[in-house]
């Protein structure tokens, strides 16, 4: 598969899933471990590293700014760590293909440099909203000159020894911005102080104190300062709970369905798809519960289930963010009214994901009604159809998933992205029995 071509995904209906498998590295564990290993003192290792585009967009960037980093070879990644003011110049700009975690978080670490940066991205992502990040890192003295309507490419002036530590309430519940000023304060004077309207991942913390940078955590309120230093560590990421989301649906969706997903990331601020699923009905058993690195993880085992329709409790809509897209499926699979409100931020995502999922669900003969911040989905029967993805690697999964209940074949259109965050899905899926084929 590649970005530039229109590759269409073309699922065969009905089917089940059965069988054991282990989806790919956490993406977002995997950006951290680039970023951290690289301003870390010493040699880090990484094994279960996310081999997709947008982990070696980070990936290369580092290797831009003079970070020798070794891999990925199944998984595993050695970073030759530069220390926290070790990075140098890059000599062109950095190019971060669809990663918006990579733009965000970067252009808090990037901020308080001895040297100026660039940051690109593709058509995607340079729609993104980029204020959220460079409206807080003003107020600490950063110099971020973004498009007229607050878009990349970002151009970041280095201004080494001269951000001042702030206290910032976010108005969005994003780790995004919060990972990004907890980078900045890294480089700021005095204490940096972030405050976050709800939980959100807080993979970025956990891995600090991983590295043994000191970030203290008080209620909703994370804290740092420029007085710390990382140390080189190993780290195990585990499988990311948003690629195994698409089989968690996919096996209670279908019929004589039996899958159990291998060493699954399960940290709270990330298991709202499992508590989503649970509430409309899904028999989803959590096995094996230990701790890898700072980090829990788990076997999860689901198997068919009939759903039902729920409102989905606004508090959960954070801890499920990215599943949103395979969660409308379920819903459309489920008996009765699906509410989903307080998820403005789906539509700024990759794509529009409350839009672009009601136009294909609504192909697809599903009474599906986006709202201002959500989607309100009566279950039905899935139809055959041809749907776009718009370049959205989760929306084209998403769809995927949904031939498990149609009765008509479903085209996908724009699927090339996929490759973002999950190149093995049609191997894998089609492994557990999925009939889908790429075109
Ligand atoms: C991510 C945070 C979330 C999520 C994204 C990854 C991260 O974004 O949607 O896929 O790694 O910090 P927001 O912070 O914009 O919610």
């Amino acid at each position: 598969m590649s970005s530039s071509t229109n590759v269409i995904f073309q699922v065969q209906p009905g089917g089940s899933l059965n069988g054991e498998i282990r989806v790919p590295g956490d993406k977002s564990m995997s950006h951290r471990s680039i970023m951290l290993g690289s301003l870390a003192e010493g040699v880090t290792h990484v094994t279960g590293f996310l081999n997709a585009e947008d982990a070696i967009s980070t990936l290369e960037a580092f290797r831009a700014m003079g970070v020798k980093i070794e891999g990925p070879v199944n998984g595993e990644v050695t970073i030759h760590g530069v220390g926290k003011h070790g990075l140098k110049a890059p000599d062109k700009p950095l190019y971060l293909g669809n990663s918006g975690t990579s733009m965000r978080l970067l252009s808090g670490l990037l901020a308080g440099q001895a040297f100026d940066t660039v940051l690109t991205g593709d058509k995607s992502l340079e729609s993104r909203p980029m204020k959220r990040v460079t409206v807080p890192l003003a107020q600490m003295g950063a110099e971020i000159e973004t498009q007229p309507n607050g878009t990349a490419p970002l151009h970041i002036k280095g201004k080494a020894g001269k951000l001042q530590g702030m206290h910032y309430d976010m108005p969005i519940a994003s780790a995004q911005v919060k990972s990004c000023l907890l980078l900045a304060g890294m480089y700021a004077e005095g204490e940096t102080s972030v405050t976050e309207p709800a939980p959100t991942r807080d993979h970025t913390e956990r891995m600090l104190a991983g590295f043994g940078y000191p970030v203290t955590r008080d209620g909703a309120t994370a804290k740092i300062s420029s007085e710390g230093k990382l140390t080189a560590t190993n780290i195990d990421v585990p499988s990311d709970i948003s690629s195994a989301a698409f089989f968690l649906v996919g096996a209670s969706i279908a019929p004589n369905s039996d899958v159990t997903l291998k060493h699954v990331g399960i940290n709270p601020t990330r298991t709202g798809v499992i508590d989503i699923l649970r509430l409309m009905g899904a028999n989803i058993e959590v096995l094996n519960e230990r701790e890898v690195g700072g980090e829990p993880v788990a076997d999860l085992r689901v198997r068919s289930a009939p759903l039902k329709g729920i409102n989905i409790p606004e508090h959960l809509v954070p801890l499920a963010i990215d599943e949103f897209p395979v969660l409308f499926v379920a819903a459309s699979c489920a008996e009765g009214q699906t509410v989903l409100t307080g998820a403005e931020e789906l539509r700024v995502k990759e794509s529009d994901r409350i839009q672009v999922m009601a136009d294909g669900l609504q192909i697809l003969g599903i009474d599906a009604q986006p709202t201002k911040d959500g989607m309100v989905i009566n279950g039905g029967q899935l139809g055959s159809g041809e749907v776009d993805s718009h370049g959205d690697h989760r929306i084209a999964m998403s769809f995927s998933i949904a031939g498990l209940r149609a009765n008509g074949p479903i085209t996908i259109n724009d699927c090339a992205n996929v490759n973002t965050s999950f190149k093995e899905f049609p191997a894998l899926a089609t492994q557990l029995g999925l009939n889908l084929g790429t075109m």
